[in-house]
């Protein structure tokens, strides 16, 4: 996008409640990859117009957009799944700190190894993908089963630096990704069970639906 558009878009961000800030504070020293303000802005609003009840997140890292979502939707409870050990005990530190451990229920281990555990604390109505970049596709096979009828998926990342477009703006090491989420892009564009957005806000984010009976999906 324009980058005067982008700045003018910055400018009506409100600044981050004060606890959260700590947590990107946190995040940005110790090089901790967490969402894009303006993407986890855009993830709240969508949670708050539909209002789930049980989320389902993998990739916790240190706890902030799993706090960030129940602020959105209080309601709501989280299973969020983390595979690192250091992120996993600050995590549940942050947890704690901010009394949020009945809301939020960590599970450590690699996603695609806890797919039973996850499954039986489903169904979910909203899965949130923001792990491994190259496993993307596995981990919506694994996990858009355990969705509720009006479920929806968000994947992080879609553009991943806008490198999806043009993989030489990143380095060589990097470049394989970008092509594995380039691939996963073309192929949930295609999924005929679902339907799916692609919206090129923080680090591009994808949400995805239900086609439902009775629709004329082309
Ligand atoms: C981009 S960070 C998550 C950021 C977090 N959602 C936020 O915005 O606050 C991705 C995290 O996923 C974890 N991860 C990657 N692959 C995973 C897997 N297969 N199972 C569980 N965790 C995984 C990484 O260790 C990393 O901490």
């Amino acid at each position: 996008m324009n980058e005067k558009i982008n700045q003018y878009l910055s400018g009506l961000q409100k600044p981050s409640i004060e606890w959260l800030l700590k947590i990107e504070e946190e995040a940005n020293r110790d090089k901790v990859p967490i969402m894009e303000r303006s993407g986890i802005d855009f993830l709240k609003q969508i949670l708050r117009i539909q209002q789930p009840k049980h989320i389902l997140e993998i990739g916790t890292a240190i706890g902030y957009s799993a706090l960030q979502m129940i602020d959105a939707v209080p309601n709501t409870t989280v299973v969020t799944v983390e595979r690192d050990h250091d992120r996993i005990q600050r995590a549940k530190f942050h947890f704690e700190q901010y009394d949020r451990l009945k809301k939020i229920e960590l599970i450590a281990g690699d996603a695609l190894e806890c797919v039973e555990e996850i499954s039986e604390k489903g169904p979910y109505d909203a899965i949130f993908i923001d792990a491994a970049k190259g496993q993307y596709k596995r981990f919506f096979d694994c996990f858009s089963p355990l969705l509720t009828d009006h479920g929806i998926v968000i994947t992080d990342n879609i553009l991943f630096h806008g490198s999806v477009v043009d993989s030489s703006q990143v380095p060589k090491r990097l470049q394989k990704l970008a092509g594995k989420i380039n691939q996963y892009n073309h192929w949930l564009s295609n999924h005929s069970d679902f339907q799916t957005i692609f919206v090129p806000i923080g680090d591009g984010i994808a949400i995805s639906t239900k086609v439902k009976e009775g629709s004329i999906n082309e």
